[in-house]
């Protein structure tokens, strides 16, 4: 509205332009967001000075409606307006005195994450999987949950077998040998791994020969003290061609061995009874500490004792139908916790399950 409208409202409705002033003013008085709500209603609300001016017009002479009407719907969008403009104003206001204040420092150090570390048992196999992918084989793996026939039966140990016995298995579903004759039916007994050598059988079925497979995983004992544990781990190869020789087996361990544990480690082998091998026999490995000579980590042997392995013995074949006159072949089966003992000089197995991240943390 512009001076010259003013003057005529305030001679003409100087009530209205009363409204007008006061209302500018609390308006653009108004501190801060709460207080210009407040001022609103004060001013263009239902019960405002205003709006009951605007009511009061119908009952005023005819010839002043028109004038006094026309000023008084100017004025309120005009306050209207104030209020939206001090409104952006305010806002502005706080913004800007929010950003001169409230300061963010980004040299602060952040809050850590504590990282885990990955198992030095996962890392020794994922090393052992490593040194065989490189010799082409492929990884296998098997039930943890398995049945009697491929854990003893058809690894050429029947249920009568003296072998089983030295396993300490844990069953899930036991045929007792005390059942009655017809009831015996030892192969459809239910266990908890006790090697992983069942993977051997579960691969012979699907595949035929060629094979060369490395199978690492869970095992399970009945046994718990300073040198045991009642689930630990182990990787077992198979290897079936045309021609297999134990020399082959040698060299296969020879080269392991070295790449595991170092180029000056040299290995022997004696020979030991497993009933799905013929031969069998056990690997050693120099010791490290003593080049040999003998000291107490290996018994003043100069050797450690690494893993159990031998000539698949035909009799495992006939359960899977392959021809022991075409093809022949090795296994082996070693002790993944006492592999990393011997690399790295653990002395106590149970430091692997204590869950101490400041042991992990070392390898
Ligand atoms: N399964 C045997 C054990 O747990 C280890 C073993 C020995 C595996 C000789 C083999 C093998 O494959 O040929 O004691």
């Amino acid at each position: 509205m512009d001076d010259a409208q003013l003057q005529e409202l305030k001679q003409r409705a100087p009530g209205l332009a009363a409204i007008y002033h006061t209302g500018r003013e609390t308006i653009t008085h108004a501190a801060d967001l709460a207080a210009l709500e407040q001022a609103r209603v004060q001013v263009l609300g239902r019960k405002s000075a205003l709006t009951e001016f605007l009511r009061s017009i119908p009952g005023l002479p005819a010839e002043e409606r028109p004038l006094v009407g026309r000023g008084g719907n100017v004025i309120r969008k005009e306050l209207e307006e104030l209020v939206e403009a001090r409104e952006a104003e305010l806002k502005r206001a706080a913004l800007s005195d929010s950003l001169a204040h409230e300061r963010i420092d980004v040299t602060l150090p952040g809050q850590s994450f504590p990282a885990g570390h990955e198992h030095l048992i996962s890392r020794t196999m994922r090393e052992v999987e490593d040194i065989f992918i490189g010799l082409g084989y492929q990884i296998a793996e098997g039930p943890e949950v398995e049945l009697d026939y491929y854990n003893f039966t058809a690894l050429n140990t029947p249920p009568s077998h003296p072998a089983r016995s030295a396993h300490d298995t844990f069953w899930v579903v036991e045929q007792r040998e005390t059942m009655p004759e017809a009831v015996v039916d030892a192969d459809r007994g239910v266990l908890l791994r006790t090697h992983t050598s069942p993977v051997q059988v579960r691969v012979m079925e699907q595949q035929r020969p060629p094979v060369y497979i490395l199978s690492p995983g869970k095992v399970y004992r009945r046994d718990s003290d300073a040198t045991h544990t009642p689930m630990f781990h182990q990787a077992e190869g198979l290897v079936v061609d045309e021609g297999v020789t134990l020399a082959d087996l040698k060299g296969t361990v020879a080269h392991f061995t070295r790449e595991f544990f170092g180029p000056d480690r040299d290995i022997r082998v004696r020979p030991h009874f497993f009933p799905f091998t013929e031969p069998s026999i056990e690997v050693d490995v120099s010791c490290e500490l003593c080049g040999g000579k003998g000291c107490r980590s290996c018994k003043y042997s100069g050797w450690l004792e690494i893993m159990g392995a031998g000539m698949v013995d035909p009799a495992v074949y006939s359960f899977v139908d392959y021809d022991p006159e075409k093809v022949s072949g090795f296994a082996f089966g070693m002790g993944v916790e006492r592999m990393a003992m011997l690399k790295h000089g653990i002395p106590d197995l149970r430091l692997f399950y204590d869950n101490d991240v400041r042991f992990l943390r070392q390898f």
